[in-house]
């Protein structure tokens, strides 16, 4: 009786193991399933952690495009700027091609913080790691 229980026991931890590997497996899966689908979000170079502007200075910022996909649904770029957890409203560029890998902006005259960072939007965004924009 209590050998039946084990026996018991032990064939529904194996379904149970084996249930758990599938979830896993179908989790491991998935970014495989939207890489397939030809969005294409390029990780930002520059700025960096660290960087400082300063208000009316041009930088370019830079990302990486060294591995597009064949086809790209949205080709045309968006430069935004984001302070802490929130999106701006501030453009800092628009409508320029995502594979150019550079783009020119002004920073614009916003209060000084440490905590803004940028996104870039073609088929979807991309944050740039959080700097610094001075006056
Ligand atoms: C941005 O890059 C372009 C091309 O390399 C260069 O001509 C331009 O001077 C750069 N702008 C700044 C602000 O560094
Ligand atoms: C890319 O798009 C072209 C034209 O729509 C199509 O013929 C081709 O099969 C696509 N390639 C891939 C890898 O999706």
């Amino acid at each position: 009786m209590s050998s039946q229980t084990s026996g018991v026991l032990a064939k529904f931890l194996v379904v149970l193991f084996v249930l758990v590997g599938v979830f896993f497996q179908l989790a491991a899966a998935m970014p495989v399933e939207m890489e397939k689908r030809d969005v294409y979000v390029p990780p930002i170079l520059y700025p960096h952690a660290g960087t400082v502007w300063y208000k009316g200075q041009r930088h370019n910022v830079t990302w990486d495009v060294s591995d597009p996909p064949v086809n790209i649904t949205n080709k045309l770029g968006r430069v935004m700027l984001r302070k802490g957890d929130l999106t701006s409203p501030l453009i800092l560029a628009d409508g320029f091609d995502i594979l150019l890998g550079r783009i020119e902006v002004t920073v614009p005259w916003v209060v000084e913080g440490s905590d803004y960072s940028l996104v870039l939007f073609g088929d979807s965004g991309n944050f740039s790691p959080q700097f610094s924009i001075l006056q």
